[in-house]
C-alpha cells in the first residue's frame, strides 16, 4: 500500500449520473484541494449522452460549487476532465476510449495507472468489465483497479454470476467493491475504539455484554428510486451490506496485522458464524415493515405504495428489524439486534453496546433501579462515543444514584450526505488500500444469510402497510426484543 497517491487516470462510467454528481466530483475536488491527488491525474467521464469536454467540465464545476462555495482553483481542477460518449456494448466505443486514455497517459505522464469506476446500473457491470479487458484498456504498464458500486447482485446466485464474469478478467486484488458505510469516520473508528483501548476489549464478549443494537434510520422515503427499490427492499438495500458490515466490525477478533487481508479475513469469520435463519424460524428473528400514508406535522406523506414507480400492491419491505446470533466462543448467547428503515423518526445511525447488570444491586430501591452501562457509538449525524454510567446523585444520599454520561463526541456534526466517505474510499483506492472495500467472500456470505430471509418473505404476503411515517417502525419490532427481556434504546435520548 502506497502512502502517496500515484499518478492515475480515473475513468468514471456513469459520468452524467447522480452518484458522480453528488459524491464523486466533490470528493475528487476535496482530494485535489488537500493535495492528495497527485499532480498528474486525469479523469475521463464516460456515458451515453453526446456531451463534450466543456459540457462535462461545467457539470463538474456546478456539482463542486453546490457544496463548496469558495472552490479555489476550480478551473485548473476541471481542466483535467475529459468526456467520451459511449455505448457499453459496442467494442468501437471502447477502442475510442482506449485511444483517448493512451493519449492522456502520455500527456499527463500517468504511467499506465488506471482506475475504472462503474457508477451506473448494475446490469452493465459484467459487460463493461469484459470489454475493458477484451478491447485492451487494461493492457498497460501500470495498475488496473475496478471500482464497483452496489448492488453487487440481487441474491447469492446473481452475485456469483456477476463475480465470475468480473473475476474472469480482473483478479480479486484489482476489484474494489464499494460499501460507503466503510468510508464513514466512525465506522472506521470501531476497530480503533476496540483494539487501541485496554478498557474495552476485555469486556467485549458474552461474559459482559448482554446485547448489541444497531439502528440506522432514515426520514426520507424512496424518493425517485422506486423502480430500483421495488427490486430490492430494505433487507437487500441496507442489511446485506451496510448493517452486516457493521456487525462484522463489532464482532471480529483482533486482526494480527492491519492489512486488508488480515482484517477482511476476520470479518469473513464473523459472517460465516452468523446463525442461519431457516424458513419458519424467520418470523421469530426478523420483522419487516412498509410505511403507509400519513399526516406528519400537517403534511400529507404518501405511503410507499403511492410512490412513483411502485406497484400499488407492493410487498416490498421499507423497514427491517432482526435478531442475529453469532455462533462462536466470544458471542454465544449475545443477540445483535439491527433495524433500518425509510420514513422513520430521525436520520441517525447508532450502535449501542449494552453491558450486563452488576451481580447485585446494592442501590436498589423501587424508584431507583440501576441503569445498565451503555457504550454508544454515534455514526451519524453526530460522530463520537458516549459511555453511560451510574454515579452518586450529587449532594444526595449516598445510596441515591443517577445516570451520567462520558461524552467523547466530535462537536462538528458530520453533514449528512456529504461526500466525505467517498473521499476516503477514493483516496484508499488510489493508494491501493482495499481494507475498506468488501471482499468477495464477505459478499457471498452476506447474501447467503440474507437469501434465506428474502426467500421466505417472497412466498408470504405481508400485512402491509404496517408503520407510519415518523415512527420507529412496526410494533412487532419491539416484541422482538421484549421476548428476550430487552427493549430498543431510544436513540434520540442518547444524544
Ligand atoms: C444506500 C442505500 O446504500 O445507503 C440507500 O441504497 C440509503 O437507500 C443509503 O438511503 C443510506 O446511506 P447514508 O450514508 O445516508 O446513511
Amino acid at each position: 500500500i502506497q502512502t502517496e497517491t500515484p499518478a492515475s487516470l480515473i475513468m468514471i462510467f456513469g459520468a452524467t449520473g447522480d452518484l458522480a454528481k453528488r459524491k464523486l466530483y466533490p470528493s475528487l475536488y476535496h482530494l485535489y484541494r488537500k493535495g492528495k491527488l497527485a499532480d498528474h491525474f486525469a479523469v475521463i467521464g464516460v456515458a451515453r449522452r453526446p456531451w463534450t469536454n466543456d459540457v462535462l467540465r461545467e457539470h463538474v464545476k456546478d456539482s463542486v460549487l453546490t457544496s463548496i462555495k469558495d472552490a479555489e482553483n476550480i478551473d485548473d481542477f476541471i481542466s483535467h476532465f475529459y468526456y467520451q460518449p459511449h455505448d457499453v456494448s459496442d467494442s468501437n466505443s471502447y477502442i475510442e476510449l482506449k485511444n483517448l486514455a493512451d493519449e492522456l497517459d502520455n500527456k499527463y505522464t500517468l504511467q499506465g495507472n488506471r482506475i475504472f469506476y462503474l457508477a451506473m446500473a448494475p446490469e452493465f457491470f459484467g459487460t463493461i468489465a469484459e470489454h475493458l479487458k477484451m478491447d485492451g484498456l487494461t493492457n498497460t504498464e501500470g495498475f488496473n483497479r475496478l471500482v464497483i458500486e452496489k448492488p453487487f447482485g440481487h441474491d447469492l446466485e446473481s452475485a456469483i454470476q456477476l463475480n465470475n464474469r468480473i473475476r474472469n478478467v480482473f483478479p480479486e486484488n484489482e476489484i474494489y467493491r464499494i460499501d460507503h458505510y466503510l468510508g464513514k469516520e466512525m465506522v472506521q473508528n470501531i476497530e480503533v475504539i476496540r483494539f487501541a483501548n485496554a478498557i474495552f476489549e476485555p469486556l467485549w464478549n458474552n461474559r459482559f455484554i448482554s446485547n448489541i443494537q444497531i439502528t440506522s434510520s432514515e426520514v426520507l422515503g424512496v424518493e425517485e428510486r422506486g423502480g430500483y427499490y421495488e427490486t430490492s427492499g430494505a433487507l437487500r438495500d441496507m442489511v446485506q451490506n451496510h448493517m452486516l458490515q457493521m456487525v462484522a466490525l463489532l464482532a471480529m477478533e483482533p486482526p494480527i496485522k492491519l492489512t486488508p487481508k488480515e482484517i477482511r479475513s476476520e470479518k469473513v469469520k464473523v459472517l460465516g458464524a452468523l446463525r442461519p435463519v431457516e424458513n419458519e424460524e424467520v418470523p421469530q428473528y426478523f420483522v419487516r415493515g412498509q410505511y403507509g400514508p400519513s399526516n406528519l406535522n400537517g403534511q400529507e406523506i404518501p405511503g410507499y405504495r403511492e410512490e412513483l414507480n411502485v406497484n400499488p400492491d407492493s410487498n416490498t419491505d421499507t423497514y427491517v428489524a432482526g435478531k442475529l446470533m453469532i455462533d462462536n466462543f466470544r458471542w454465544a448467547g449475545v443477540p445483535f439486534y439491527i433495524r433500518t428503515g425509510k420514513r422513520m423518526q430521525t436520520k441517525s445511525t447508532k450502535i449501542i453496546i449494552q453491558f450486563k447488570d452488576v451481580p447485585m444491586n446494592l442501590y436498589y430501591k423501587s424508584d431507583n433501579q440501576l441503569a445498565p452501562n451503555l457504550l454508544v457509538i454515534h455514526i451519524q449525524p453526530e460522530e463520537g462515543i458516549t459511555l453511560h454510567l451510574n454515579a452518586k446523585q450529587s449532594s444526595g444520599h449516598s445510596t441515591e444514584t443517577t445516570p451520567v454520561k462520558l461524552d467523547f463526541s466530535n462537536n462538528d456534526i458530520a453533514g449528512l450526505n456529504t461526500p466525505e466517505a467517498y473521499e476516503k474510499l477514493l483516496h484508499d483506492c488510489l493508494r491501493g488500500d482495499a481494507t475498506n472495500f468488501t471482499h468477495w467472500d464477505e459478499v457471498a456470505l452476506s447474501w447467503s444469510f440474507v437469501d434465506k430471509i428474502s426467500n421466505f418473505w417472497e412466498n408470504e404476503k405481508a400485512a402491509f402497510p404496517n408503520y407510519e411515517a415518523g415512527s420507529m417502525g412496526p410494533k412487532e419490532a419491539d416484541q422482538l426484543l421484549e421476548k428476550d427481556g430487552f427493549f430498543w434504546w431510544n436513540v434520540s435520548n442518547l444524544e
